[in-house]
């Protein structure tokens, strides 16, 4: 008898298609980096991180390094969202310790010396990145990709680095939503562009990360974060109708259950805010959700971080769900607790 198609596919692949597995898939956002002597080893030989992201030997390298540690499911492509404006013609940096700098957007005039499309050609090291990494994955590793969601990315192009709750780019789009609304129609554009080249290169599944999608009020929250993303879906599954597409809208708990449905995103990435008793009683149990172990239950290790696992796992037990964090890995996470996180998920996932 022929398998059934889904049985053919990679477990992380069968859960986004909607199947509920005993045995839990898991992978950690930012799983490749500092919390790992391997990555601060290769991380030091490159000048700064933009060229560690743009040399393809390295960002290979560092993709592949969790993997081989652990065994997760799935690899994710080592680079960064801000890649993304930087192809677009905005000087991008990150000064050590200090988080990205970029030279900020405030005006039309600011706006008119981006690039109209991404520059693809800018982005040659990730598409070579990608190449390099899935002649090596293991069989039933799955190769995630991703991009920031446009809101994300435009808090940071807006105010030129990180800030308290993003919130200069939120008085800009209140004060000029017009040109607001010019930044994100190009981001969506460059989204859709990369994420369709990404998927071309090798990667089987994306990530869209809408890591600021919580500090926005409901209006905005639609108009800037569900509008973009969902225009960034349709766009991108016009080209290649098989898009697989994780939506991450980060602390986004009170718009979550109709996230999905509004974007049209396979499954939903849960932060550490969100409880698991409310996916169960809110969310439609079709729907494959990603997440949500706290990052600092597991920087302290013990039993906290082992009734923490349990709990998730008991809760979403017969759902399709993908074992994460709630948020990235932090730098001080023992490599030991990553160990029995991965331990617990398999003997009891
Ligand atoms: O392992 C992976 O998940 C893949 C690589 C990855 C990085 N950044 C590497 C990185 C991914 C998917 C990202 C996404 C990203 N980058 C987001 C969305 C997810 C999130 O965490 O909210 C955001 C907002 C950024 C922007 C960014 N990049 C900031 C604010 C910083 C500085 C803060 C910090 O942690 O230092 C970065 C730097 C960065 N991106 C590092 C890594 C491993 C650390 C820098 C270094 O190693 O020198």
């Amino acid at each position: 008898m022929p398998l059934a198609p889904s049985s053919s596919e990679k477990p992380f692949l069968r859960v986004m298609s909607g199947e509920a597995l005993d045995r839990r898939p898991i992978w950690l956002m930012r799983q490749a980096g500092r919390y790992l002597p391997e990555y601060r080893e290769i991380r030091a030989t490159a000048p700064s991180f933009m060229d560690f992201c743009y040399a393809p030997k390295l960002a290979a390298e560092a993709t592949l390094q969790p993997i081989r540690r652990f065994g997760f499911d799935a690899a994710i492509l080592f680079s960064d969202i801000l890649v993304v404006p930087d192809a677009l013609g905005q000087s991008v940096s990150f000064e050590t310790g200090e988080g990205p700098r970029l030279s900020p957007i405030e005006t039309e005039a600011d706006f008119a010396q981006l690039f109209e499309k991404i520059d693809l050609n800018r982005l040659g090291p990730v598409f070579e990145t990608i190449d390099r990494v899935k002649s090596a994955l293991p069989s039933d590793t799955t190769f995630l990709g991703f991009c920031g969601a446009p809101w994300t990315v435009a808090s940071y192009m807006i105010a030129g680095r990180g800030t308290p709750e993003q919130a200069p780019a939120r008085l800009f789009a209140y004060q000029n939503p017009a040109l607001f609304q010019k930044i994100i129609d190009r981001l969506v554009e460059a989204s859709i562009d990369y994420l369709e080249r990404q998927l071309q290169a090798g990667v089987e599944a994306v990530q869209i990360f809408d890591s600021w999608a919580g500090v926005l009020p409901a209006l905005e929250f639609d108009r800037w974060c569900v509008k973009p993303v969902a225009a960034i879906v349709e766009g991108l599954r016009r080209r290649r109708p098989d898009a697989r597409i994780i939506g991450f809208p980060r602390s986004a708990t009170s718009h979550l259950r109709g996230y999905a449905a509004a974007t049209g995103v396979d499954m939903i990435g849960l932060d550490t805010s969100v409880a698991p008793t409310f996916v169960r009683g809110e969310i439609d149990d079709r729907i494959p959700v990603q997440g949500n172990l706290d990052p600092l239950a597991l920087i302290s290790g013990g039993e906290g971080l082992d009734a923490s696992v349990r709990h998730i796992l008991e809760t979403l037990r017969g759902r399709p769900h993908i074992f994460n964090l709630g948020h990235g890995i932090l730098p001080q996470t023992p490599v030991a607790h990553v160990e029995r996180l991965m331990k617990l998920v398999r003997a009891e996932g």
